[in-house]
């Protein structure tokens, strides 16, 4: 039997589609990356063997991508964002029939992370704390929910990519509202289908990541971090990030969730962190995350470690990590200055950079040893990559 060696990348524009790349390329697999994006951030690797342009994000995409996969000789596909995993999934048993291992775990557990209401309820009936949260069915249930949690308070969409079995729902993501009029226009914009978003509180505190590779349930490998900061101001991804030890009040509600909902893969749970309260859940992201590099960089190579569990060798025993090492996203930071130049959302209840204070970020000394997440030399094209295709997007959207 041939050992499988050779792993498509889904998700190619993404930077953690890099931080897989460059960690599967350097243990010695043959890796190939699939975008609906021209130019993904990942094809730019020299460790990236062959790139395959989805036409969309569509299954009738996927069918083409298989065929391309099976003819590359592809043993492992990975998708790396929800799109990705729902819309292997929709194939999944076509993918298997071809002998393709499926690196994601079936739809079923997936929505239990990807629809913010099952992640919520599961987690708050094992008794895990999460920010004051109501489950609305109508735009009634909406204003009475709004009552109950008091302004402001946060209205989210309860899957970031709705999938109705054909194509994706727009998400128009978390927004802040501070009256009743702005709720309404918040909830009904953010219906996706029959689901009406979340009401949740506002609670305060620091961003926090607790990431875990599961095996059926159990937890083999854990990295946590801290946000620093995050590219908009009022709540997204970080730009600037720190691994930290992994303490028990963060790992021990983690670890009951990822147990609780069976989780097979990697996870991302997310938490906001005041210091005083248990850390409030977020949510759970049920894939490889945007700043995987770090973890990477602090010596937890999730990537190696979850096709281990794919190929059935399993992963023996929980590696260790530095804690102590940031990471920073330099174009998140640049997107993150054109956020603070725009100003806070309407509605943010919370505290926004001043302008000053983006500048100094962007210009300023950072923490001690900080690293930039895309740029290495020894393979510095994606870092010339990304700064092109961001600099064209931002000349398109103006
Ligand atoms: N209840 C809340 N209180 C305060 N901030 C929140 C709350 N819910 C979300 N946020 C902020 O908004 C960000 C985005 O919300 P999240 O639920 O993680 O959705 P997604 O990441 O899918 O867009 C979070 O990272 C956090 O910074
Ligand atoms: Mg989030």
């Amino acid at each position: 039997m041939t050992l499988p060696k050779r792993i498509l990348i889904l998700d190619g524009q993404t930077n953690q589609a890099l931080a897989c790349v460059r960690s599967l390329g350097r243990a010695g697999y043959t890796v190939l990356v699939a975008s609906h994006r021209h130019w993904p951030l990942s094809g730019w690797s020299h460790y990236c063997r062959g790139c395959f342009l989805l036409a969309g994000q569509t299954v009738e995409a996927f069918a083409s991508l298989r065929a391309w996969a099976y003819r590359e000789g592809v043993h492992i596909v990975l998708p790396l964002t929800e799109k990705g995993c729902l819309l292997c999934n929709a194939e999944r048993q076509e993918w298997e029939a071809l002998g393709i291992i499926m690196g994601c775990g079936p739809t079923d557990m997936l929505l239990c992370a990807f629809d913010k209401a099952q992640t919520l309820q599961r987690a708050e009936a094992c008794g895990i704390t999460t920010p004051p949260t109501r489950f609305p069915k109508s735009l009634e249930e909406c204003r009475a929910a709004a009552g109950e949690v008091g302004f402001p308070c946060v209205v989210k969409p309860r899957f970031s990519h709705a999938w109705n079995g054909s194509t994706f729902l727009a998400d128009l993501g978390t927004t802040y509202v501070t009256n009743n009029e702005a709720l309404d226009q918040a909830v009904v914009t953010r219906k996706q289908g029959d689901c009406w978003p979340l009401i949740q509180g506002f609670v305060e505190g620091q961003g926090k990541g607790v990431f875990a590779l599961c095996d059926h349930g159990r937890a083999a490998v854990w990295f946590a971090h801290e946000r620093l900061r995050d590219v908009r101001p009022s709540g997204s991804g970080s730009s600037l990030r720190r691994s930290i030890r992994l303490e028990p009040r963060l790992k021990e509600p983690a670890e009951r969730l990822l147990s609780e909902l069976q989780w097979h893969g990697p996870a991302m749970v997310e938490f906001r962190d005041d210091g005083v309260h248990p850390p409030y859940l977020i949510e759970v992201n049920g894939r490889l995350w945007g700043s995987l590099q770090l973890a990477v960089d602090a010596g937890t190579e999730f990537p190696r470690l979850w096709v281990a569990i794919l190929t059935g060798k399993g992963v023996e025993s929980a590696t260790d990590y530095v804690a102590g090492v940031t990471s920073r996203w330099l174009w998140g930071d640049v997107k993150r200055f054109l956020y603070i130049l725009k100003g806070p959302p309407a509605g943010y209840p919370g505290l926004y950079p001043t302008i000053w204070q983006g500048i100094r970020e962007l210009l300023g000394p950072q923490p001690a040893g900080t690293r930039l997440e895309v740029w290495r030399s020894s393979d510095p094209w994606p870092a010339v990559g990304e700064w092109m295709e961001g600099i064209r997007e931002l000349m398109a959207s103006l």
